[in-house]
């Protein structure tokens, strides 16, 4: 389908929010299909919002005209490889999903399953930071060189939570509450944790990248080490 109009959000209907609005059209979409919209607010927030619903299947991208922003969508190919935020935010979802899965488990007193689901979070969130210690930290440079000492600081700090649920994990059903106290300060230090790396650093990171003779290959070695410890954390031995 052509890209031939603009929807201007300020026309959605008081009773839709735009977020369901835009969604509801985008899902009718196809493969490298396109939609345009405008909007007076900055759209930073309704797209992150479509995009998690999207399961990253968008391409987006805005222009501001000093009136308001031009948002171009495009419904990804099943082909095509997410660009590095969208890759690292994916993998923030799945672990955020397995932190609210745990807490559910928690909630049934089913301490088996929640342990379990701590021990697959574990491992993936683990690789996770590795990664971008090792591969995308060195990307930062001068302009964003206080974000990311901090993101190391804080890297360090999830790993200390990480010994310390993993303590609890191996005590006993006893311990229930104690583990959902922990998990709730680890839910806490990576929201805090997330929000900075993706406001600040994966604009950053996705623009160094792009300069990269080696960018390809870079990419490809992030996805594989993420993918790779998210299908390790799958693996992880349940209690039985
Ligand atoms: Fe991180
Ligand atoms: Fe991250």
């Amino acid at each position: 389908m052509p890209c031939c109009y603009v929807l201007d959000l300020r026309l959605v209907p008081a009773h839709v929010s735009p977020h369901s609005y835009v969604y509801s059209l985008l899902r009718e979409l196809g493969p490298d299909e396109s939609l345009r919209a405008w909007t007076p607010d900055d759209p930073t927030l309704l797209m992150a919002q479509i995009q998690h619903q999207m399961r990253h299947k968008l391409v987006w991208s805005s222009v501001f005209d000093q009136t308001g922003w031009l948002i171009t969508m495009r419904i990804r190919n099943a082909d095509e490889p997410l660009p590095l935020a969208d890759t690292l935010r994916r993998n923030h979802e799945q672990m955020d999903g397995r932190l609210v899965q745990a807490f559910t488990y928690l909630g049934c007193r089913d301490w088996r399953a929640a342990v379990g689901e701590v021990a697959s979070l574990d491992v993936a969130l683990r690789t996770h930071i590795v990664t971008e210690n090792e591969l995308l930290a060195p990307l930062g440079g001068a302009s964003v060189a206080e974000a990311t000492a901090i993101m190391r600081r804080e890297h360090d700090d999830v790993l200390v939570q990480l010994e310390m649920i993993a303590e609890v994990c191996a005590s006993s059903v006893e311990n229930c509450q104690e583990l959902e106290t922990w998990l709730g300060l680890l839910a806490a230090s990576l929201n805090k944790h997330e929000h900075r790396e993706e406001s600040l650093l994966f604009p950053r990171w996705m623009r160094v990248l792009m300069q990269l003779p080696s960018r390809n290959e870079l990419l490809t070695e992030v996805r594989s080490r993420l993918d790779e410890g998210m299908l390790r954390s799958l693996s992880v031995p349940q209690i039985h």
